[in-house]
């Protein structure tokens, strides 16, 4: 809610705007993007404030940082409906959602402890993608243990 009474956090110069986070998750957003006590980028986040959208939500903002795809598609896994906003002087130069992939590699860890992506052979782990009801989930490719809070293995 952005109106005379309420403006949630400043509009930022140049950066990235990752808004629409499923409510709580704005945490686990920073350290997808690598931010970690004593970075030294200019950010700032909102978590649970009042959406039209989505009731609650949960935002990110980060100056001087354009996120790259890796980062993008484990923000897809974790808040399929968070939107990305680029900034340039300002101006919101390109705004698109974020999409969860079909397939991630080397991303999720199998929590399977006899999975022969967690032996020594050099095997990425692979994961597949899918939606059930409206959240997403993921089946390892290698012994077919299916995950449910992604969240839990990022
Ligand atoms: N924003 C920002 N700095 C800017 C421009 C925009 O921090 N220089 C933020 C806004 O505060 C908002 C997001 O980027 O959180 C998207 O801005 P905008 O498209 O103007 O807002 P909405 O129309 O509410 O976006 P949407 O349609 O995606 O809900
Ligand atoms: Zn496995």
């Amino acid at each position: 809610m952005n109106d005379v009474k309420h403006l949630v956090i400043s509009k930022i110069k140049d950066g990235t705007v990752i808004d629409h986070i499923t409510p709580g998750l704005a945490i686990l957003v920073l350290k997808i993007l690598g931010i970690k006590p004593k970075s030294s980028e200019a950010v700032s986040m909102a978590m649970n404030v009042e959406s039209a959208k989505m009731g609650k939500k949960d935002i990110v903002k980060v100056e001087g940082k354009y996120i790259g795809d890796q980062e993008l598609n484990k923000i897809a896994l974790i808040a399929p409906e968070a939107t990305i906003n680029l900034i340039q002087n300002y101006e919101i130069i390109r705004k698109f959602n974020v999409k969860p992939p079909e397939v991630v590699e080397n991303i999720i860890k199998c929590p399977n402890p006899n999975c022969i992506s967690n032996s020594n052979e050099p095997i990425k782990s692979r994961f597949r993608i899918f939606l059930d009801e409206s959240r997403v989930k993921a089946v390892c490719d290698y012994c077919g243990r299916k995950l449910i809070n992604l969240e839990d293995y990022i």
